[in-house]
């Protein structure tokens, strides 16, 4: 969850470090340090933003061509100064900073106490500089070696990187489950949790594996071993596809916004290659190695967490409607601690938008080990999940920097659908014709999703109406069910207003009671089956006082004469629908946020990379 950025070459480090560090803040922001080696170690902390640590570092001595850099989203220890990264051992010598969770941390905190270590911080991350500290001087190691012992003795995930003032023009880098990336410049190398502080210095990167160590110095370059000691003799250098712009808010006031509006054109790159209407097919490379354990398995397990859940569920539906498998959606969470029944038939999608989520990816690992094919819906190039899969496809939103999930998730459905439709049309269980007129309406939908774009001024004076409603409620049926509980979850994660998602027929059972003059109810009402049922859990909503706001199909006349507020979307085919419907309710999220002076792109207490369990 916490970002980090490292430098060492013949530029300041500070300001890159700087810069780098508020292109991660979207991992943590709940402090921020910096460690500059300039002759001495210099350590500066501050709870708060990165802007904070810029202010407090003001007039202080910031030079240094070597440093590392950290933002926080705290997991041991509340967000203060003391606990703020980077640690420093008890000599004074090593200073680390680290992403990640030390899980057996409290026995070697004890061992390390007795060995009269004294602690100043709550945190996980000070006990591993006082551990490799402790193995340094006992036998008078070289740093990386130190770093390669303390970690054969840890449990748990990090990525870490060290410095020495002892040995200062070197840095000691390693990972386990929390990324980590290398950039190689001419002459100078950053490392950081991704790619994005990375982009603007260099394109060639090397994504580290688990359980390997970087090395680098100016003098020797980049080294790799792996914690067993084996040597890793030539990484593999990837290139950079990221482009600076994408990681710029380009106008916009938030990077929520910019990428709600980014839609049209990131579902077109989706489908780019993969779907053609005109010749009438549907192509993912992922599926294509594997198609025949594909369309004959006998069920799909969708593991994702959060808006990829959501996701998932969809593609559930779409799976099962169009493609006629058996599916089950998991929390990754909750998967693999109720010893599920995996076995070597089964297929399980793991859904991510960062590739990167610890949940998911240890989900995926635990059924890889019980011989399932493992595909990933990934939309970070080079991620963990994207790596540890058998096969998979991208949904190449570019960069997703407000915490917010909104173009990932139109993405992921548009890739489960084609998924959807390539099985179906592989297994033929859906005729010619309905196939074709599916391709025909998907090619619509970019076109379609500029259409919805403009009820934007309509969403805002809707929220103006309900932005101090403390509770609301979202309703739907089949395809507009997981459309109800991704719009409930936008507006909690960005406003704090209490929000629940409902199957519509499913209200009557208990959230029925909730209903008054002050309730807002949001309607997904685009079904064309089951419309007749959906128009009476609207009537149940109004004779119970409520404040209806309907999304529908444009010319619906009779949810439009009954609900308090309607938003209109063009008309498409039912499985196809989630791509329109959900994006009314990203901007219903989006305005209510900015009208209670919500920071939108970094909601409180969250971040967008859970890397941790
Ligand atoms: O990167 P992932 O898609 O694996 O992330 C999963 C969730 O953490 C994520 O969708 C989260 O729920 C978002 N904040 C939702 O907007």
């Amino acid at each position: 969850m916490c970002g980090i950025v490292g430098y060492i070459g013949k530029q300041e480090a500070y300001p890159i470090i700087v810069k780098g560090l508020k292109r991660l803040e979207y991992r943590g922001y709940d402090s921020a340090g910096v460690a500059l080696m300039n002759g001495t170690l210099n350590v500066y902390k501050k709870k708060g933003k990165v802007a904070d640590l810029e202010h407090y570092t003001d007039g202080a001595n910031l030079s240094g061509k070597m440093g590392i850099g950290h933002t926080r989203w705290a997991t041991h220890g509340e967000p203060n100064d003391v606990n703020a990264h980077p640690h420093r051992s008890g000599n004074g010598r090593l200073t680390i900073i680290h992403n990640g969770i030390i899980e057996n941390y409290a026995p070697i905190k004890a061992a390390l106490q007795k060995e009269g270590h004294v602690f100043v911080s709550d945190t996980d991350t000070e006990v591993l500089v006082h551990l490799i500290e402790e193995i340094q001087s006992k036998d008078d190691l070289a740093l990386e070696e130190a770093v390669r012992v303390a970690l054969s003795k840890v449990v748990g995930a990090y990525a870490i990187v060290v410095m020495d003032a002892q040995e200062p023009n070197k840095m000691v880098a390693a990972r386990k489950a929390s990324p980590l990336v290398v950039g190689i410049g001419d002459g100078e190398y950053f490392l950081a949790s991704d790619a994005t502080p990375i982009v603007e210095h260099t394109k060639q990167v090397v994504y580290l594996n688990d359980e390997e160590i970087a090395v680098i110095s100016l003098d020797k370059g980049l080294k790799i071993r792996t914690i067993s000691n084996e040597e890793i003799s030539s990484p593999t250098i990837h290139e950079l596809e990221l482009k600076i712009e994408q990681l710029e808010k380009g106008g916009y006031d938030y990077f929520m916004l910019k990428e709600i509006y980014e839609q049209s054109g990131t579902i077109a790159d989706c489908m780019r290659g993969r779907l053609n209407a005109e010749e009438g097919w549907i192509k993912l490379g992922g599926i294509d190695e594997y198609k025949n354990r594909i369309t004959k398995a006998e069920r799909i397990l969708i593991v994702a967490c959060g808006t990829s859940w959501h996701s998932g569920l969809i593609g559930e539906y779409l799976i099962e409607d169009l493609a006629r498998i058996p599916v089950e959606v998991e929390y990754a969470s909750e998967f693999r601690y109720r010893n599920p029944v995996i076995n070597e038939n089964d297929i399980v999608i793991a859904i991510s938008q960062s590739g990167e989520t610890a949940d998911t990816l240890a989900a995926l690992e635990m059924a890889k080990s019980r011989g399932a094919l493992i595909y990933g819906i990934v939309n970070v190039v080079g991620s963990s999940i994207a790596r540890i899969t058998h096969a998979g496809s991208y949904i190449h939103a570019g960069p997703e920097i407000g915490v917010a999930s909104t173009k990932a998730f139109t993405g992921q459905v548009a890739l489960l659908t084609m998924m959807a439709l390539a099985i179906a049309k592989e297994k033929g269980t859906i005729s010619e014709s309905y196939f074709q007129q599916l391709l025909n309406e998907f090619e619509q939908i970019p076109a379609k999703v500029n259409e919805v774009l403009k009820c934007d001024p309509q969403v805002k004076y809707i929220s103006k109406e309900i932005k101090d409603s403390p509770n609301a409620l979202y309703l739907g049926r089949g395809y507009s069910f997981p459309v109800a509980l991704e719009g409930a979850l936008k507006l909690k994660e960005i406003s704090y207003i209490h929000a629940e998602g409902y199957p519509a027929a499913e209200m009557k059972h208990g959230p029925i009671a909730l209903i008054d003059e002050n309730m807002p109810v949001v309607v997904i009402a685009t079904n064309k089956s089951a419309y007749e049922k959906i128009v009476s859990n609207v009537q149940e909503v109004k004779a119970r006082k409520g404040i209806v706001i309907a999304v529908v199909t444009e010319g619906d006349k009779v949810i439009s004469d009954i609900a308090d507020y309607t938003i209109e979307i063009p008309d498409t085919e039912e499985p196809l629908t989630p791509l329109l419907s959900v994006i009314p309710l990203q901007l219903l999220s989006y305005h209510i946020a900015v009208m209670r002076e919500c920071n939108v792109d970094q909601p409180r207490n969250l971040a967008k990379s859970v890397t941790v369990e």
